[in-house]
């Protein structure tokens, strides 16, 4: 079976990708991550992406704090397509794409979120359960379309809020329940 090229996208530290690239390493995961990309010049995952020996790149966003200008969307779409990425996988990228991604990878953009969707879309989704008062929360794999974190949902996993969670071990749960979700699926797509 031909492996999958995936474009893996992410502002942060980048512990998806790892967990993504571990699983392709260790020969379950049937994919070839080609690139790499971030709107943040010292973004965690570029570090980890050169790591992993994996091209990386880094896209200057443009203006706006939550999208990318649309020539920033243009060059992206231009470096995934010049790499023959097949599946963009969203890791943790905090810029909503917009119609030349969309276009140009009509379902087959996957991204992952820290919540049970479509409860808690947007920023820092484990505190928004933990202020809700919620008592299960969890995390969501689903295709991007135009929404913040909007649809179509493929996976989720719950993860139970305990009485003495903090936002940071919440989240650091959410995370392990993550990088278990994401490859699983990813490697289900990609059979
Ligand atoms: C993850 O928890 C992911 O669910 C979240 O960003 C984090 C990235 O962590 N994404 C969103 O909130 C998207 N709306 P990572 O850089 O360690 O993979």
């Amino acid at each position: 079976m031909a492996a999958k090229g995936l474009g893996i996208l992410g502002s942060g530290r980048g512990s998806n990708c790892r967990a993504i690239l571990e699983r392709i390493r260790a020969g379950d995961l049937c994919a070839e991550a080609r690139v790499v990309v971030s709107d943040v010049v010292d973004a965690g995952i570029l570090e980890i992406a050169r790591e992993f020996g994996v091209s990386q790149v880094y896209l200057p966003p443009g203006n706006f704090r939550t999208r990318l200008s649309t020539e920033s969307e243009l060059a992206l779409v231009r470096i995934l397509r010049d790499s023959a990425v097949e599946l963009v996988v969203l890791a943790g990228f905090m810029r909503v794409l917009k119609r030349p991604a969309l276009e140009a990878f009509p379902h087959r953009i996957l991204n992952i979120h820290p919540s049970l969707l479509p409860r808690f879309p947007g920023l820092e989704a484990w505190k928004q359960a933990l202020v809700a008062g919620e008592t299960v929360t969890g995390c969501t794999v689903h295709y991007v379309d135009a929404g913040v974190d909007r649809g179509e949902i493929i996976a989720q996993r719950e993860v139970p809020i305990l009485p003495q969670d903090t936002p940071e071990s919440l989240h650091e749960r959410i995370q392990i329940a993550e990088r278990q979700l994401y490859p699983a699926v990813i490697a289900e797509l990609c059979d």
